[in-house]
């Protein structure tokens, strides 16, 4: 596996909302959507990210492509500090990272048509080359029939539509492309070919990916590594066989204790998870899953648990990880 410069390394981000209540709209609170998170990706390779909804996902990802500004921390894209960089100053790196979103139209004009909407990209990133040509291309990559140039968004399937998504999102040649959630709108037999139809662009393209999901099996095969998020933190990071195979943190095992597994000897020790995710506004000092945590004790509660490295590319954070198996 590469070890060189990642591609993308993110250090300590914190993305906090103000919360304003009253006529002076006073800052009265803060979401800490984003709490302190780092990973990092090399070229080519696939992290995935995993947590509940309202974790902080989406809000890490958008805080990276520059749609959310950091209120800490940073954020290098081959070594170029971006969270500091003007909206003008990022221009020209902003090709280099792209999205795919859960439903790609939702955001798009729906008076569009297939051809304009993959067009609309190598128009502002790849000026001077022969866009019509270029559109094919991407449509042949992403298995989309020619003849759907001159048709509508709405006249598509979910799968179909993500393709559209995923050509426009190929088209500009980035580094790196951040995934949110791309099949979880899908039926399960197209989400498996969205999911291998990205593999096939990754083997062919190079690009690498931040595949953000909500659990841990639709991850599985996709990711090089795996990144567990909780409350705007990451609590556990391995390489994907690795924390499937040797999950340390008490949350990580209770998201993979609610994956179907065949093997009924593979016994875990923790519960499900039970109750709510508990809201991420001004939270207090201590690991955020104690609440929910079968093992917390007073330490969990008031000590934010430190990272620490379980073997060479496993890192977790948890006060107890050497005592649960
Ligand atoms: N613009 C905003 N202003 C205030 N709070 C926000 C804003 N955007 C997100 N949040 C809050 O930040 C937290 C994280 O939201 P985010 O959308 O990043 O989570 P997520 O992990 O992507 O969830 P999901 O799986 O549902 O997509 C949530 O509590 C959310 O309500
Ligand atoms: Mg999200």
């Amino acid at each position: 596996m590469n070890t060189g410069t990642p591609l993308l390394e993110v250090s300590d981000l914190k993305v906090h909302f103000p919360v304003r209540s009253g006529v002076m709209r006073r800052q009265v609170a803060a979401v800490h959507a984003v709490d302190g998170v780092s990973f990092s990706i090399q070229p080519g390779e696939t992290l995935g990210l995993v947590g509940e909804s309202g974790c902080g996902k989406t809000t890490a990802g958008r805080a990276i492509v520059g749609l959310e500004a950091a209120t800490a921390g940073s954020v290098r894209l081959d070594g170029l500090e971006t969270t500091t960089l003007t909206p003008a100053e990022f221009r020209p790196h902003r090709r280099r990272v792209q999205m795919v979103v859960q439903d790609p139209f939702s955001s798009l004009d729906p008076r569009m048509t297939v051809g304009n909407i993959i067009a609309e990209p190598l128009r502002r990133y790849r000026r001077g080359e022969d866009t019509e040509k270029l559109v094919f291309e991407y449509m042949d990559r992403t298995g989309l029939p020619r003849e759907f140039a001159r048709r509508y968004p709405h006249e598509f399937s979910g799968g179909q539509r993500q393709r559209i998504g995923i050509a426009r999102a190929i088209a500009p040649q980035p580094d790196l492309i951040i995934a949110d959630e791309p099949v979880s709108a899908l039926d399960v037999s197209i989400q498996a070919q969205i999911l291998n139809l990205l593999k096939d662009l990754q083997d062919e393209l190079g690009v690498a990916y931040l595949f953000i999901a909500h659990d841990l099996s639709v991850v599985k095969h996709i990711s090089h590594r795996v990144a567990v998020m909780y409350l705007g933190r990451i609590m556990e990071t391995a390489d994907a066989d690795e924390l499937y195979r040797n999950p340390r943190h008490p949350y990580t095992q209770a998201l993979l204790q609610s994956i179907p597994v065949a093997d009924p000897k593979r016994a875990g020790n923790t519960a499900p998870i039970t109750g709510e995710l508990p809201s991420p506004l001004d939270t207090p000092d201590g690991c955020p899953f104690a609440p929910r945590c079968p093992f917390a004790d007073d330490t969990c509660r008031h000590i934010t648990p430190p990272i620490e490295p379980v073997e060479a590319r496993h890192t977790v954070a948890c006060h107890h990880w050497k005592e649960i198996l």
